[in-house]
């Protein structure tokens, strides 16, 4: 029986973040430069049915069964096996890495579950088809993150820029050029899951007023999706740092995402705000190509404790590889 590993990207959300949980439309990319990796490896000769996991990340080395049935990693594989109608498998050990940053508004937890649930299926011969893999996906971000919309699992699910919002058909953007993105890291781990319930909290006390904000920036997104098929970068930029604004009106932006906007926003990018959860975490600016050095090295000064630069573009769809 052969290793089978699996990979999948991280992501970032251009725009719409927060107000897609409220039904507004959202825009969000995969991010191919960081991954989350699965692999299942025979183990031939261990007990027949054993399953060995090993990650190293969290400094996990033990039987899956010794992990309480809650445990994300026992629950994706229970989950994959009940979804293939399988009771048992060959033994094997089941290796999961990521270099996804954790809490950090990539998308870690969804590209772990969407490696590790192709890897499983891979290696019982059972492969699930992209929505499958989806909606499986889906199950364990509710189960383990709150209230989430569906655009983490979704753009990571089909690897490709989506048009998000809950309840319609996932729209593939086309977008016609390369256009550099740059990802700061605040260095600041904030779980989505939190930022997320606050502002649900807020939205009870005052749903009039974040209504509001979420209509308008969902009037952004709409925007922005038509620039970014025309290929019109400054008034997507402008868009960027808008609902930046926005977010900031939310609660949901700190001081250190606030910094380093600011710092890219001054070395000449063409739009920049917060990505994600928010609180800390990531941001990202849009630049020209002739600003990634000076935009880049203008966020480490302002702090970031990385930077990583990614292109948007995409053309496929759904289905198609
Ligand atoms: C997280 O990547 C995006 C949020 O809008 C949460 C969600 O949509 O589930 C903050």
């Amino acid at each position: 029986m052969p290793v089978i590993t699996e990979t999948a990207p991280g992501k970032i959300i251009l725009l719409g973040e927060h107000s897609v949980v409220y039904g507004r439309p959202a825009i969000a990319v995969p991010v191919e430069q960081v991954k989350a990796r699965s692999s299942v490896i025979p183990n031939p000769r261990a007990e027949p049915g054993s399953i060995r996991i090993y990650a190293p990340d969290i400094n996990l080395d033990c039987d899956l069964k010794e992990l309480p049935d809650e445990h994300p990693l026992r629950f994706i594989v229970s989950l994959v096996l009940k979804t293939a109608g399988v009771s048992r498998i060959p033994a094997c050990t089941i290796r999961v890495s990521s270099d996804i940053p954790l809490a950090s508004g990539m998308g870690s937890g969804a590209a772990v579950t969407v490696s590790l649930i192709r890897a499983i299926s891979g290696f019982i011969g059972h492969l699930f088809t992209d929505d499958t893999v989806n909606q499986l996906t889906f199950e364990v971000e509710k189960l383990f993150h709150g209230t989430p919309s569906g655009i983490d699992n979704t753009v990571i699910t089909y690897s490709m820029p989506i048009y998000f919002q809950v309840g319609q058909p996932i729209e593939l953007l086309e977008i016609q050029e390369r256009v550099p993105i740059l990802i700061g890291d605040t260095g600041v781990h904030s779980p989505t899951s939190i930022a997320v319930g606050d502002l649900r909290r807020a939205w009870q006390t005052d749903s009039l007023t974040y209504e509001r904000i979420f209509d308008e920036v969902g009037n952004l997104v709409k925007l922005a999706k038509s620039h970014l098929e025309s290929g019109d970068l400054h008034q997507l930029g402008h868009l960027m740092s808008e609902n930046h604004a926005f977010l900031q009106h939310m609660g949901v932006s700190s001081k250190e995402l606030d910094q380093l906007v600011r710092c890219a926003l001054e070395a000449g990018a063409l739009g920049a705000k917060l990505s994600g959860g928010g609180r800390g975490g990531n941001m990202i600016a849009l630049v020209e190509e002739g600003t990634i050095n000076t935009v880049a090295d203008k966020l480490r000064s302002g702090g970031a404790s990385n930077v990583i630069i990614t292109w948007l573009f995409g053309k496929k769809q759904p289905g198609t590889s």
